[in-house]
């Protein structure tokens, strides 16, 4: 039984991107150390200043050369000199979509020492994990625009829907729900307004569900669903939805946990052929990058799902009780009302493990 070494390619792309990544690497080897598994860590520079030198975020062969790696430690894509929708397509939904990470898969909980911004939500009152379909949908990348500037001007955006891609995700999310306590799943469209594909996405859950006769599954409209997550948080549990209607959901879990700095996401391809990307689920940040300030718990609990992924449960489950308790401890950033910077937070957690190993 010998010693696993994992290969971990590490994209940290712009703005505060390199300043998390570089904390995330840090507490990974701190946890190596105790574990008896190795990482070895490769980077990438791509990010939107090698594009305006080069002319492409991923130079040619790049995809191939990330598929040799065991998983994929990802930052932030976005910067004030490239335009988002250049930045976010060029790079993250560029791997993302060829390497079929078709499950975004996003957990929230409000962590110890913490304040959600909800007046009577506690920690454990909020504990979520938002599948987000993460390979068609409205992000598909179907459409055109004609007539650029006259008064005519015309643009579709197409969202696609297919049975296999839904199926695969709605099967995905209802094996997240069966894992967990509660055993609960709700699943968000909007089949009243879209009646083509959100009564087929309404339509395949139901087929699956039948699989799943110990899953609890809730139906529920995206618009109804952002009043349910403010006013009643604890009645839900996993929750499945588009891509876009997750990517909005998702923010405002993130919100009302308390800030956008602590969440983590995985874009896992399940069938394991290609490897995953694991990032915190904020942007660049410009408005603090360079000054060492950002939170860096989003890129701590991202490092432990990709632990958790590459079958390292145990220090996957240390590498968060070891977060929570830094923050517990009042080690927090300022996004989270504290003082602390994201040196010392990351000392803080590494401190953490060592000690209780
Ligand atoms: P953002 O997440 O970068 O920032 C939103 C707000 O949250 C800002 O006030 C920022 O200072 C704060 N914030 C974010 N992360 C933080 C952290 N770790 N610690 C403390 N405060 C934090 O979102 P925004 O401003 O909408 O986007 C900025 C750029 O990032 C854009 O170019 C956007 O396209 C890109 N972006 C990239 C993502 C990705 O690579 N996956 C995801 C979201 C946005
Ligand atoms: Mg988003």
């Amino acid at each position: 039984n010998g010693t696993s070494t994992y290969s971990i390619a590490c994209i940290p792309a712009d703005g505060i991107g390199p300043e998390v990544i570089a904390a995330g690497v840090e507490v990974l080897k701190t946890l190596s150390e105790v574990s008896d598994f190795k990482f070895q860590f490769e980077d990438y520079d791509w990010s939107s200043e090698t594009y305006l030198k080069r002319g492409q975020y991923i130079p040619d062969g790049g995809l191939e050369s990330l598929k040799k790696h065991d998983a994929i430690l990802f930052g932030a894509v976005g910067a004030p000199s490239v335009p988002d929708h250049i930045s976010l397509w060029g790079l993250r939904l560029a791997i993302c979509q060829p390497l079929q990470q078709y499950a975004n898969v996003r957990p929230t909980k409000i962590l110890k020492g913490t304040q959600s911004p909800l007046r009577n939500a506690h920690t454990g009152d909020l504990d979520w994990v938002i599948i987000r379909e993460n390979s068609e949908g409205e992000y598909a990348g179907q459409g055109g625009r004609s007539h650029r500037g006259m008064p005519w001007e015309t643009s579709t955006e197409v969202s696609i829907f297919t049975r296999h891609c839904v199926e695969r995700l709605i099967r995905f999310a209802f094996e997240t729900a069966q894992k967990r306590p509660k055993k609960h799943l709700t699943v968000v469209t909007k089949s009243n307004a879209q009646r083509n594909g959100m009564v087929m996405w309404d339509e395949i859950a139901q087929e699956v569900g039948k699989h799943f006769p110990d899953v609890t599954v809730k139906k529920m409209l995206v618009d109804a669903m952002t009043c349910e997550m403010v006013l009643k948080p604890n009645t839900l549990d996993t929750i499945v939805a588009t891509n876009l209607h997750a990517d909005i959901l998702s923010d405002l879990a993130a919100a009302l946990a308390g800030s956008i700095g602590i969440a983590p996401t995985s874009n896992l391809d399940p069938t394991r052929e290609n490897p995953s990307m694991f990032e915190p689920i904020h942007g660049s940040a410009f408005d603090i990058a360079g000054k060492g300030v950002a939170n860096p718990v989003g890129t701590f609990w991202t490092c432990a799902e990709m632990v958790r992924w590459l079958g390292q449960e145990a220090a996957a489950d240390r590498l968060i009780s070891c977060m929570e308790t830094v923050c517990g401890n009042g080690v927090l950033t300022r996004d989270l009302g504290g003082s602390a910077n994201t040196k010392e937070v990351t000392d803080a957690v590494c401190a953490e493990i060592k000690k209780q190993s």
